[in-house]
């Protein structure tokens, strides 16, 4: 019999970890969760420890950890803040990063610095610190799995082929969100119950946000370029940042694709289920025996591709010129959209300010390179007060 891989959840309270949970659970010969990490909700993070009875369980609430140590077992490890979210990752095989946000950046850094497996569900890390988690994969062990279902339906369309240098492009497909073909003039009327309608996956509120404005588009491209753009690890390819394509598909079935130099195009097709891009980090290089988001053929229908609207959605294009800018460009981008999606789940700004926002605040980028950690939570901070500011004296309804 051999030993289960031990499975660290942070985010364990979210949409990601929720599920994450579910697969873990439906093959407990194979894992064993030992970590557990929330924000704020100990409620929830205390039912699901008495339940699961890991070793370890944080929050990242400090405040909150006397709380949570008084209402579990004492032969549970308990810790809080940002130490605790990264002692989590040291502490499994295998960490599933599932907290929202700039956040997640110490359990990403944790996990991949202790030369572990990172199944990696939360891009903002990798966006806004790019550099900086491109050293920590040189760690040896260390190995970046990406959940997101995009990265993992192109992690799969790259296996397809034994010569990285004959992969051309990469498309990666978006829904289009609830706003799909909307004008300009319709998208300055949109309100925070439309956007949180997304038309194919249930997610957590920032997400389904950043669905509806194209941004996490947009983030996507970054991260694909961060995963796939550039030589790292084995599946590094030597990418343009043009040649990784955004293409409207309204179904959520194919997930993404890569085109070969020879003009075959490999896609990776399922129904929309975070389990199966989950499962897929978690068991990667074989595969799961429990099967998520089957396809019945005979049910399926069309499938439809079109061009996303960069006019009515800028945030894409954004996404695309802080790549190109480099340094800490995207992590001023993904910190000043964090602030801005709050805003508009507050109702302090309209749907359309996020991507001026946005705008605003990335057109004053110090040329900040984000070489080191410092230099990216700098980069984090400057950002978000720039956001602030920009909200409070020309947004506010
Ligand atoms: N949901 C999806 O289908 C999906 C798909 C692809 C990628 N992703 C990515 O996965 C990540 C999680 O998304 P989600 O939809 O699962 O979000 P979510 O439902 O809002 O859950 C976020 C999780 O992060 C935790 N968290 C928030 N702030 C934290 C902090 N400071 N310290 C520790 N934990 C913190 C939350 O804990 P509390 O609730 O306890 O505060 C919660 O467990 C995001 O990066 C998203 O882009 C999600």
């Amino acid at each position: 019999m051999v030993e289960p891989t031990t499975v660290a959840i942070v985010g364990s309270t979210g949409s990601i970890g929720t599920q994450s949970l579910q697969v873990v659970a439906d093959d407990p010969d194979h894992y064993r969760v030992v970590a557990l990490a929330a924000g704020r909700s100990l409620d929830l993070l205390v039912s699901q420890a008495r339940a699961i009875r890991p070793e370890f369980v944080a929050i990242g609430d400090e405040s909150q950890v006397a709380d949570l140590r008084d209402a579990l077992p004492a032969a549970i490890e308990v810790a809080g803040g940002e130490a605790g979210l990264a002692e989590c990752a040291r502490r499994a095989d295998v960490t599933i990063n599932a907290v929202v946000g700039f956040a997640g950046l110490p359990v990403t850094l944790g996990c991949l610095q202790a030369g572990k497996r990172l199944a990696l569900a939360n891009k903002e890390s990798l966006i806004a610190a790019g550099p900086v988690v491109q050293k920590a994969r040189q760690t040896p062990g260390a190995e970046l799995i990406p959940v997101d279902s995009e990265h993992a339906a192109i992690h799969q369309c790259l296996r397809a082929n034994d010569v990285a240098t004959r992969v051309s492009k990469i498309q990666v497909t978006a829904s289009g969100g609830p706003f799909r073909g909307m004008t300009v003039e319709q998208l300055a009327e949109v309100t925070i119950a439309q956007a949180l309608n997304h038309p194919t996956w249930s997610m957590g509120p920032k997400i389904t946000i950043d669905s509806s404005t194209l941004m996490n588009k947009g983030l996507e491209v970054i991260e694909a370029n961060e995963l796939f753009g550039r030589p790292a690890g084995d599946l590094g390819f030597d990418l343009a940042l043009d040649d990784i394509e955004v293409v409207v598909h309204p179904q959520s079935v194919v997930h993404s694709m890569v085109t070969y130099s020879d003009g075959s195009t490999i896609a990776q097709l399922s129904m929309p289920d975070m389990r199966l891009p989950i499962a897929y980090a978690l068991a990667y290089p074989d595969r799961y025996p429990v099967a998520y988001g089957g396809i019945d053929w005979t049910l399926l229908g069309t499938l439809d591709f079109e061009g996303p609207d960069r006019e009515a959605f800028p945030c894409l294009d954004l996404a695309y010129a802080a790549a190109t800018i480099g340094g800490t460009a995207p992590a001023w981008l993904s910190a000043a959209n964090e602030v801005a999606v709050e805003a508009f789940l507050q109702g302090r700004i309209r749907w359309s300010d996020i991507g001026d926002v946005n705008s605003a605040v990335l057109s004053g980028h110090d040329g900040g390179t984000g070489d080191t950690l410092a230099g990216v939570l700098q980069g984090d901070q400057l950002a978000r007060i720039r956001a602030d500011e920009i909200i409070r004296d020309r947004f506010v309804l």
